[in-house]
């Protein structure tokens, strides 16, 4: 029987290239998307995709206890910007881990996508509140028995922004006609961009050969 693979933010990037590129395995898995609304157009679609949707709330732990049962991989992403506060994503993310702890039996890969710790670099920032949570939350996960199956990945800024977001993240066009990048960082610095459409064929290779990616962290970096 086909193991069961939880993806939470299923309707979202991350989680959306997760189950896309888990459905072109043709059935290998048994792919649960996870969702706080099964009825959403982003939903539906996944559903006429193939995919069996679970109705579940990072603030809820029962439900998430539900949507996880029996679980053999899960994919873990919290949404800060939904989240709304530090406070509320950790709880979300702790969540995650309380129910992932009810799957111990089957539990062969927990993937938490992460962020580097901004405090802990060689020039410390401590106000880098999203990626401080992630950061408390994985601390939380490596101490518990989940931490035995815990791959952390971890992205750089999507390339994605630049379209989503142009007015905020994209190349802005001046008068003499050149396209200005504008960053909060020194001129020079070497930035680690990502396709986050990379990061489904990473869990891929992932859940392939869990054991070789246990305890590690893995960055994603695309050209
Ligand atoms: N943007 C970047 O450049 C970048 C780079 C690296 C890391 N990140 C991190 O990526 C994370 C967001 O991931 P994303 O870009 O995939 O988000 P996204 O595209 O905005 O999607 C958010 C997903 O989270 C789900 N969700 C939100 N609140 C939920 C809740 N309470 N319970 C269950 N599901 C919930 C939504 O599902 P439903 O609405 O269907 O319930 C949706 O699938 C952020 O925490 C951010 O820090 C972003």
């Amino acid at each position: 029987m086909a193991k069961i693979f939880v993806v939470f933010g299923a309707t979202g990037s991350q989680g959306g290239v997760v189950v896309s590129d888990l459905l072109r395995l043709g059935g290998k898995y048994a792919v649960r998307a996870v969702t706080r609304n099964p009825e959403s157009d982003k939903s539906k679609k996944l559903a006429e995709a193939g995919l069996t949707l679970v109705q579940a709330d990072m603030n809820n732990l029962a439900s998430l206890k539900k949507a996880v049962k029996g679980a053999h991989y899960i994919f873990a992403v919290t949404d800060f910007i939904t989240a709304g506060n530090v406070q509320t994503e950790t709880k979300q993310g702790l969540n995650i881990l309380e129910a992932a702890k009810t799957t111990l039996d089957t539990l062969e890969a927990y993937i938490w996508s992460s962020l580097p710790d901004a405090r802990t670099q060689p020039i410390p920032y401590q106000n880098v509140v999203h990626f401080n949570s992630k950061n408390d939350i994985a601390k939380e996960i490596r101490r518990s028995a989940v931490g035995r199956v815990l791959t952390e990945v971890r992205l750089g800024p999507y390339y994605q922004n630049f379209v989503k977001a142009p007015q905020d993240y994209g190349p802005q066009k001046q008068s003499d006609g050149s396209w200005v990048l504008m960053l909060p960082v020194n001129a020079a610095t070497r930035m680690p961009f990502t396709s986050v459409q990379d990061l489904g064929r990473l869990i891929t290779v992932i859940v392939e050969d869990p054991a070789k990616y246990r305890t590690k962290t893995v960055s994603v970096v695309s050209q």
